[in-house]
């Protein structure tokens, strides 16, 4: 069978994350440059575990620094559904917020009089988001059932239903415009579903510590989505990613390079005119080891940022030379 074939069997599930720069929509570009067969795999600067979720392999290992982001993947990775679903409903009732999921969109759409059409569900549910917002930056062990809970209704609720923290640790995005409706059960029935069936590990560090750097040397495949030295996302707000971060993956680069590990490596070279200088020069005096292939960036015409949309903008995925999608295809 065709390794493309055999990649296809796997669907497409998305995270219940909603990660901001997930690489759900360009799966299909990046996979054919994995290796045909993976024991082990690491999901390196996994947010919220998009592609080792949908790569086939033996076992995933899901490395993260941010530890809310690893207790909440492993704390919904041991969840039964019906029972999580009922829980999150209890905290819906408390918090008074909508649940689209049980009662429509309409239900509680109707009840905003003269609010803002574009703004959907926001009017109904800000005063219970805040409160639940508070509750949750209250909470001082944040591993536990009802903070990884919160920290999802938070995510749902929230603007952009993306993930941002303080440099104090507190949870500080406004209320978003959307609830728990069918599209976020899905994503969490098929999350807990896929990561029962796979085996996953999940692990809180930094890439750069001696315990990651061991882990990723006895695997035999790394994906890495780090965050883009050139580019703004919320996670990276309050702990920047730098140069010193960027030459730090290129040592890391350089290792596997030079003892034959397979990596993919997902970057922004090239945006409105800066450039990855660190990435790009590298890329120069390793040519002949590596493979460099343009992403479409097409794909980002659906993003929320519209500011972003005509951006002109070199994403590209970084691999060892020889790794083709023809070679794998014969
Ligand atoms: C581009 S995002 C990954 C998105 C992910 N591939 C997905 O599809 O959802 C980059 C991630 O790297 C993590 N990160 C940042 N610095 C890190 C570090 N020094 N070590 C490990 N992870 C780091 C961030 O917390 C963030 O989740």
């Amino acid at each position: 069978m065709l390794d493309i074939e055999r990649i296809k069997i796997l669907k497409h599930i998305k995270s219940p994350l909603n990660y901001t720069g997930n690489k759900f929509r360009i799966l299909d570009q990046i996979q054919p440059y994995f290796p045909k067969k993976i024991d082990v795999m690491v999901d390196l600067f996994c947010g919220g575990a998009t592609v080792g979720l949908n790569t086939e392999c033996n076992k995933v290992i899901f490395i993260d620094n941010e530890p809310r982001i690893i207790w909440l993947l492993k704390y919904l990775s041991g969840c039964n559904i019906d029972k999580l679903l009922n829980e999150l409903f209890v905290l819906i009732d408390n918090y008074g917020l909508s649940c689209s999921f049980k009662n429509g969109y309409k239900y509680y759409r109707q009840q905003i009089l003269g609010g803002n059409p574009n703004n959907g569900l926001k009017d109904y549910n800000s005063n219970g988001f805040y409160k639940l917002r508070d509750d949750y930056n209250a909470i001082l062990n944040k591993n536990t059932a009802t903070a990884n809970k919160l920290l999802y209704l938070l995510i749902v609720y929230g603007f952009n239903n993306d993930i941002r923290f303080s440099k104090d640790g507190k949870y500080n995005l406004p209320v978003g415009k959307t609830d728990l409706n069918n599209s976020n059960v899905k994503k969490l029935t098929e999350y807990i579903e896929r990561v029962k069936n796979i085996q996953a590990e999940f692990i809180c560090g930094d890439f750069c510590s001696q315990h990651i750097q061991q882990i990723i040397r006895k695997a035999d495949f790394v994906y890495m989505d780090p965050p883009y030295l050139i580019t703004d996302a919320v996670y990276n707000e309050s702990n920047k990613w730098r140069e010193q971060n960027e030459y730090e993956l290129i040592r890391l680069m350089n290792f596997l390079l030079d003892n034959k590990k397979s990596f993919v490596l997902s970057n922004v070279l090239e945006k409105q005119g800066r450039r990855n200088e660190p990435l790009f020069y590298w890329t120069t005096t390793r040519k002949n080891d590596i493979n460099i292939v343009d992403i479409d960036y097409h794909y980002r015409s659906a993003s929320y940022n519209k500011k972003n949309r005509n951006a002109k903008e070199r994403e590209v995925i970084i691999c060892p030379a020889g790794v083709r999608t023809n070679d794998r295809d014969k």
